[in-house]
């Protein structure tokens, strides 16, 4: 009997020797990485557009069985997005996910994609970035030195404040709105009577806690992930803007590789933007939840209301868009 517990405790030792062989032989096998890259995100390890970073990053490690590595460096840790983008065109970051609003500072071509109220919904707004025009403004981040990957999904942005409601445009004037380091969003602000505060997105629960603003504007989870509801817990669903994301590399990043592996690149970009519309639709719904539970007071505009903040908008299509008429009818079209 006793033997017999040696022998079974012998060929045990023996089986987990060969079994760590094998897996040390497997790991091993792996090549060292030819290129090592670093991938900027702002947002918490688990928001969406962080799980579309990663998936990517392991997808693009997957196809080049390891030649290509991809580290991604979430909250901010590389820096602001507005910093982010110079280090990527003068070689300090490889790759990135920004906000659009943060790209046209460098390609104002790409406003046109963001100017209020120009989609009817999310619908529309996909049909526009999966055509023709999406890709062509894809492209066009070449002429700052970028290589456009794939569209992100950043949903709608709305209001939120800190004192009072907002229920009809006219409520918004006078207050401070903290915006997006970008010169449309603050004319926006302007045309509204709204004092724009442009700040990053790293500073605004500080700004919104100690009053240095009245409120500001975003999607549901960044509202949520940030725990800005926690300091300013007037919500008006007003959807004023769609601002997509890209993802991008930099153009002498992605030129010292092969076109197969640009290639690879490309595909497992778009395949990570598809995992990360998923996860977004399902976020909005989760962040949405958990900012009702802690009580905060939703409001909205009428349909009049839009019209009127519609309207005021004017001078704001004719400062961006009176040069890209075309592209608006198009876009117009596409719904
Ligand atoms: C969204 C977007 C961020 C951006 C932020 C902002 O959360 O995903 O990339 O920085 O808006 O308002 O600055």
């Amino acid at each position: 009997m006793k033997k017999r517990r040696t022998l079974i405790y012998i060929i045990s030792i023996l089986l987990l020797c060969v079994a760590g062989f094998l897996i040390y032989r497997s790991v091993s096998r792996e090549p060292a990485p030819e290129y090592v890259f670093t991938y900027a995100e702002n947002q918490s390890e688990g928001y969406p557009t962080s799980m579309g970073a990663y998936y990517f990053a392991d997808l693009v490690r997957e196809r080049t069985n390891g030649r290509i590595r991809i580290i991604v460096y979430p909250n901010g840790t590389l820096g602001r997005e507005a910093d982010v983008l110079n280090q990527m065109r003068y070689g300090g970051v490889d790759f990135a996910r920004v906000s659009l609003s943060q790209l046209a500072e460098l390609d104002p071509n790409l406003n046109v994609l963001q100017m209020p109220y120009l989609y009817n919904d999310a619908d529309h707004m996909w049909a526009v970035l999966e055509g023709t025009i999406g890709e062509y403004f894809l492209e066009d981040v070449e002429c700052v030195d970028l290589t456009g990957l794939s569209w992100y999904d950043a949903g709608a942005r709305s209001f939120y404040t800190v004192g009072k409601p907002i229920n009809r445009v006219s409520d918004i004037k006078g207050m401070k709105i903290r915006v997006q380091q970008s010169e449309l969003m603050v004319d926006m602000m302007e045309c509204l009577g709204a004092e724009a505060v442009p700040m990053s997105y790293e500073e605004v629960y500080a700004a919104l806690e100690l009053g240095t603003i009245d409120g500001a504007e975003n999607n549901w989870p960044s509202y949520e992930d940030t725990g800005h509801y926690k300091v300013a817990k007037y919500f008006c669903e007003d959807e004023h803007t769609r601002i997509p994301e890209m993802q991008l590399c930099a153009s002498h990043t992605f030129n010292m590789l092969s076109e197969s592996d640009q290639e690879i690149i490309r595909e497992c970009a778009k395949a990570s933007a598809l995992y990360e519309r998923e996860l977004w639709a399902s976020r909005v719904e989760e962040s949405r939840t958990v900012v009702q539970r802690s009580g905060i007071v939703i409001t909205s505009i009428s349909r009049r209301e839009k019209e009127l903040f519609r309207e005021k908008m004017a001078p704001v299509y004719e400062k961006y868009c009176s040069e890209h008429m075309d592209i608006i009818d198009e876009i117009l079209k596409a719904q």
